[in-house]
């Protein structure tokens, strides 16, 4: 089996990123709740796509690209962190936003920072996103540019191994902890971070079962058991990619990226017991699904269960949170 050393990574993030108990949390739900800080991983407001896009800009790189394109709706926090990382490597970054949600401030903002090209397409398919995204690529190539090429959300294998790297982090800190962690809960939105966590669980958290909350209604159990194929291939690693490792659960509320009642009490109810901000798009209903699972029950005999904290601040500064009830 590969090493995630023999693949090309450059290290943007700040690893390992902090995994310590929320105290508060775990006595309001009678179990032991630990958090894993992926939104401190160090660059912009951090998120998970930085370990993704470890994997992908040094591919982007050794494949002598300088220019990097990347899709997403416009506040992406994908599209935000690829326009991060391409500017510490000197990389121009095109990015090639759905022209549907909130078109200005948060990470809109922070794109024309780190000095991204935006362009918004008109739709609400990524097929449009994608063929222009091709239209790009072929004027930029004319040009005598190398184009690289990120679908959305960077969920492709290569940036799958980010999470497996997460994993062997979570088993060095486990370890130093004692703590055994009987579950693992993320956000899922395209199922890259949820396939590196799952089959790196495999590999490196043997007994730990990886939860994924869904935010929009993608078939994602499909999604992830093809990703963890390529996961596989890729690591050329034995361990079978087997349905029963894939546990995904929904917390979607009205839609897609827009606010539910349920998402925004999971908001405040993080900030005011921990003073942890989660968004209201991704983290926000992760959370509330995890809350609504813990409250069904569903960890009935798991006592030590791990958030894994993607990110997604910038939607704070662009999403208003729905009024308290
Ligand atoms: C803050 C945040 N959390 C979680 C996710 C989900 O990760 P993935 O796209 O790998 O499923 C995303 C992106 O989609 C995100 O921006």
């Amino acid at each position: 089996m590969k090493q995630l050393t023999d693949f090309s990574r450059i290290p943007f993030g700040v690893m390992p990123t902090p995994l310590y108990k929320l105290e508060n949390l775990s006595r309001e739900f009678g179990k032991n709740i630990y958090i894993k800080r992926d939104d401190m991983i160090g660059v912009a407001l951090g998120g998970n796509k930085v370990r993704k896009l470890e994997y992908l800009l040094a591919d982007a790189r050794d494949q002598g690209a300088d220019v990097v394109l990347t899709a997403g709706g416009p506040q992406s926090n994908h599209a935000m962190l690829t326009a991060a990382c391409a500017a510490r490597i000197g990389m121009k970054a095109i990015l090639v936003l759905k022209k549907r949600g909130e078109l200005t401030g948060g990470n809109l903002i922070l794109d024309s920072i780190y000095n991204a090209e935006v362009r918004f397409v008109d739709t609400d398919s990524y097929d449009d996103v994608y063929a222009e995204m091709d239209r790009i690529m072929e004027t930029l190539r004319k040009a005598g540019h190398t184009p690289y090429f990120i679908p959305v959300g960077g969920s492709v294998p290569r940036g799958s191994l980010g999470y497996v790297g997460c994993t062997q982090e979570i088993a060095a800190q486990s370890q130093a902890l004692g703590v055994r962690f009987d579950a693992i809960v993320s956000a899922t939105g395209s199922g890259g971070t949820y396939a590196g966590l799952t089959y790196g669980a495999k590999l490196h958290l043997p007994g730990t079962r990886s939860v994924g909350i869904g935010v929009c209604d993608d078939p994602f159990e499909d999604i992830a058991f093809e990703l963890m194929t390529g996961l596989k291939e890729l690591l050329e690693a034995d361990a079978p990619v087997e349905k029963e490792d894939i546990h995904i659960r929904f917390c979607i509320g009205p839609g897609y990226a827009i606010p539910s009642p349920e998402g925004c009490a999971a908001v405040r109810r993080l900030a005011r017991s921990e003073g942890i901000l989660v968004d209201p798009v991704y983290t926000g209903k992760a959370l509330a699904g995890f809350f609504q699972l813990l409250e069904d029950g569903y960890f009935m005999g798991e006592e030590n269960i791990l958030f894994v904290h993607t990110g997604g601040a910038g939607a704070l500064f662009a999403v208003d949170l729905l009024p308290e009830a």
